[in-house]
């Protein structure tokens, strides 16, 4: 790993991240891991006629409502439908999530002065749109939409190419460690609908690869953004992802969703929903504990909670 070689003001290039011997030997396995376990998904996924509202499409403890009494207010049919639109909306960040990382990761493929890590990037991207396509039919044939949440509006600040490189791996592993969630819960409970449970299974086959990936290339990226980078950018970039965490939290609680399922004021729900203590000790001590941990060891420190 390079040091955080700052304050001997060596800079160290961006470039030269594929020389370290550590990070080069785990990229390695990653491509090999990638071709060993290539799944064809347009072939492969047997799509069942439908999926019933009555049954679950998220366990329960996943649902934006659990932990308050807005759940104890909702009947058990209410909150199966309510699984169903919350798993949409879920599968709906995905598809916005993953179209934006395949646009701004094949943008950086053979860029000058960027790390040679082309090899397993293809692997990324090839791997990102079978799951943004697998993701987009099943919100089409069982939701009849894909809902937008606009999560994806918040890389308008211009920063330098270190820092951008950075910022991009920092959001795209905190979009992933979200996902990821929900996918090792929802997969891994047999409440949950088979088809529906297949759907996350399969995703994090291939995403527990991406945030390994993520953990390396940040690890050694956050250095060299850092020491490369003014301080004032250096703070800029830790508000912009701190802007991002709380754009992904927010985009959970999808007024659309709460419509959708019969659930009246949908927008006022939201609002309550997070300054709820008990959903804000759940970002927290469950959802963003792995990744804000993560990006804190690596001297990001991020809250989970919109402020
Ligand atoms: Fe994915
Ligand atoms: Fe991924």
């Amino acid at each position: 790993m390079f040091p955080d070689n700052g304050a001997e003001g060596v800079a160290v290039d961006l470039s030269r991240i594929d020389e370290d011997p550590v990070f080069a030997s785990r990229v390695e396995q990653l491509i090999k891991l990638s071709r060993e376990r290539h799944v064809n998904s347009f072939s492969q996924i047997e799509w069942p006629e439908s999926i019933p509202d009555d049954e679950w499409w998220l366990p329960p403890e996943l649902l934006s409502v659990h932990g308050t009494e807005h759940a104890a207010a909702l009947s058990e049919r209410q909150l199966k439908l309510l699984s169903k639109w919350e798993c949409i909306n879920a599968f709906s960040l995905n598809v916005e999530g993953e179209r934006e990382l395949i646009n701004m990761l094949s943008a950086r493929l053979y860029a000058p002065d960027l790390p040679e890590i082309e090899h397993y990037i293809h692997h990324f991207i090839d791997e990102e749109n079978k799951h943004l396509w697998f993701f987009g039919e099943f919100c089409r044939r069982y939701g009849g939409k894909i809902y937008s949440s606009k999560k994806m509006g918040v890389a308008d600040e211009r920063f330098g190419k270190e820092m951008e490189f950075f910022l991009l791996f920092a959001r795209i592993f905190i979009f992933e460690e979200i996902g990821g969630y929900y996918n090792v819960i929802a997969g891994g409970d047999t409440r949950v609908s088979p088809f529906v449970r297949l759907i996350h299974q399969i995703h994090h086959a291939d995403e527990a690869r991406h945030i390994t990936f993520g953990r390396a290339v940040l690890t050694q990226s956050k250095s060299i953004a850092f020491a490369a980078s003014p301080a004032a950018e250096c703070e800029a970039a830790i508000a912009h992802l701190q802007r991002f965490v709380q754009i992904s939290i927010e985009a959970l609680y999808q007024p659309a969703m709460y419509r959708d399922s019969g659930i009246a004021g949908g927008v006022a729900l939201r609002r309550a929903l997070l300054a709820d203590p008990a959903r804000r000790d759940h970002h927290a001590s469950a959802l963003l504990k792995r990744p804000l941990k993560f990006m804190a060891g690596i001297g990001i420190p991020l809250e989970a909670n919109p402020a």
